[in-house]
C-alpha cells in the first residue's frame, strides 16, 4: 500500500496538518506539495490538502481535483480561519467533493489555521466588509492548529487508511 500526501501552503498550517497525518501512515509513503505531483498513479490512497482562500477551494487545488483524481482514493483536508462548525465550511468542503467528483472520496477533515499577521494587516484595510471581518477575527486564531487539533488529524489518517 503506497499512500501520498499533498498539500498547498502559504503560512504553514496546511503543512503542519500534513505533517501530522503523514506521521501517522502505515507503508510505503510520501509527502510532496502539490505543484511537485505529476499525477496520483502508483498510489492506492492520496490525502490532498489547501488552505481555504477567498471562499473557495484555491484555483489550483480544485484543478488538481478535478483533473487527477478520478478513479483514485482520496481523502480531502483543510485549513481555514474560521472556528469549526462554521456553516460555509459545508460549501468548502462540497467544492472540493465537487471538483474530486471522479473519486472515491474516503472522507474529509477540516480544522482551525491561524490567520499570519500580514494576512490579518491587509484583510483589515479591505473595502470589502466581509473581508475586514475576518481581519477583525484574526487574533483569535493565535496558535492553530493547536496539539488538540493535529490530534484530530492524526485520528483521520488512521481512520481513512483503515478504510482501505
Ligand atoms: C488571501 C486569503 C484568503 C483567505 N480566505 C479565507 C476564507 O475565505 N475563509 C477562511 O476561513 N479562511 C480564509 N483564509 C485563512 C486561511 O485559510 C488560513 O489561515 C489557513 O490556515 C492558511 O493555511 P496555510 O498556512 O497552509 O497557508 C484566507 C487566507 C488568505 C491569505
Amino acid at each position: 500500500m503506497k499512500t501520498l500526501v499533498t498539500y498547498m501552503t502559504q503560512t504553514g498550517n496546511t503543512q503542519k496538518i500534513a505533517e501530522a497525518i503523514y506521521g501517522e501512515l502505515e507503508g510505503e509513503k510520501e509527502i510532496k506539495p502539490i505543484g511537485e505531483v505529476t499525477d496520483l498513479e502508483g498510489y492506492d490512497l492520496a490525502f490532498i490538502g489547501f488552505p481555504v482562500l477567498q471562499f473557495d477551494v484555491p484555483p489550483k487545488v480544485k484543478s488538481f481535483l478535478s483533473e487527477k483524481t478520478s478513479g483514485k482514493n482520496v481523502a480531502i483536508f483543510m485549513t481555514h480561519a474560521v472556528p469549526e462548525g462554521f456553516e460555509a465550511i459545508h460549501s468548502w468542503t462540497g467544492s472540493a467533493s465537487q471538483a474530486a467528483e471522479g473519486a472515491n472520496i474516503l472522507g474529509t477533515f477540516d480544522c482551525q489555521g491561524e490567520l499570519a499577521q500580514p494576512v490579518i494587516d491587509m484583510l483589515l484595510k479591505a473595502d470589502d466588509p466581509q473581508m475586514k471581518a475576518f481581519g477583525e477575527m484574526g487574533p483569535s486564531t493565535k496558535g492553530q492548529p493547536d496539539a488538540s487539533r493535529v490530534q484530530k488529524a492524526k485520528e483521520f489518517a488512521k481512520e481513512i487508511q483503515a478504510k482501505l
